[in-house]
């Protein structure tokens, strides 16, 4: 099948504090507002015209998941696919202004996704002032689901995303699109919810400033940094004040080969061994990493 699903289009979030969340957004990661109105905030991380939209609200909780198509025609074709995948179709307006179509549908495990056309893009406005790391651009997304063989199955039958690799028993698996990055979505086995959001890094330097910029506001990383084997990327974690855990992670290995792809199942599930299978190098995961929940804001 191909991918219709291209990329990571957006993130929304519902935050309490959003003054606080943006503060860290800005000042450690480095975004920079590009909307500021009632009920809403929009941030990026380049010439995008928003990657994450704060949205002011009574919870913490993930709100949507946007998936970016590159086409008004692939975003109708994933539209045309929902019901028959047992989802339900919420929305076939776009979410976000300035977008050309979008369609909103939610899973049966509790999971909200937009697939949308490309955001607007000022391709030679990428750098911004800032005294935070400034990431490249956003690009993956890791979501909780009770049921992740579900939601896979979900995700490739309306979007055409394709398992990049898995562990055994599911409890972690991957997903790659159209821009064959090893994953765009990861999924957790667990209760519904975002477990992190990434944004891409373009040299090692940077986690050393991340670092830094951490301790001036008291804070630390959860995880990292360190070298994922899923994905062959590097990484480093830390959580926000919204209780969100944000990932900075490198390039990630791409799936070219498309044809002669076959994704990775990893048995080896137990410690110490498993240790090796799922990082190159850098210290194991620590507790706090594996049990992160962030909730998902019920869909009504
Ligand atoms: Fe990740």
């Amino acid at each position: 099948m191909t991918h219709l699903v291209h990329a990571i289009g957006h993130l929304k979030l519902n935050v309490t504090d959003p003054d606080a969340v943006i503060a860290e957004a800005t000042d450690i990661l480095g975004l920079h507002v590009t909307r500021r109105e009632v009920g809403q905030t929009w941030l990026s991380s380049n010439g995008r015209a928003v990657e994450l939209v704060l949205l002011h609200a009574a919870e913490n909780a993930a709100h949507t998941v946007g998936l970016e198509a590159l086409t008004v025609d692939a975003v109708r074709a994933a539209e045309a696919r929902v019901a028959a995948a047992g989802c339900r179709i919420l929305s076939t307006e776009p979410s976000l202004e300035g977008v050309a179509a979008g369609v909103t549908f939610a899973t049966p495990e509790g999971l909200r996704f937009e697939i949308h056309t490309p955001i607007r893009d000022e391709l030679y406005g990428r750098r911004h002032a800032s005294t935070g790391v400034g990431p490249n651009r956003m690009d993956h997304i890791n979501v909780m689901s009770p049921d992740p063989v579900a939601t896979r199955r979900q995700l490739e039958a309306i979007g055409g995303l394709k398992l990049s690799e898995r562990l055994v028993d599911d409890s972690l698996s991957w997903m790659y699109g159209g821009n064959r990055q090893h994953h765009i979505l990861g999924l957790v086995k667990g209760v519904v919810g975002l477990h992190h959001y990434s944004f891409e890094f373009l040299e090692f330097n940077q986690y050393l400033r991340l670092g830094d910029t951490l301790d001036r506001f008291g804070k630390q990383m959860v995880w990292g940094p360190g070298r994922h084997r899923p994905g062959d990327n590097t990484y480093a974690y830390y959580t926000d004040s919204s209780g969100a855990m944000i990932e900075c992670a490198s390039a990630m290995a791409v799936i070219a080969d498309d044809e002669a792809f076959t994704p990775n199942v990893i048995t080896q599930l137990e410690r110490p061994g498993n240790v090796r299978v799922m990082n190159v190098w850098g210290t194991p995961a620590p507790l706090e990493w594996r049990t992160h929940h962030f909730p998902f804001a019920t869909i009504s």
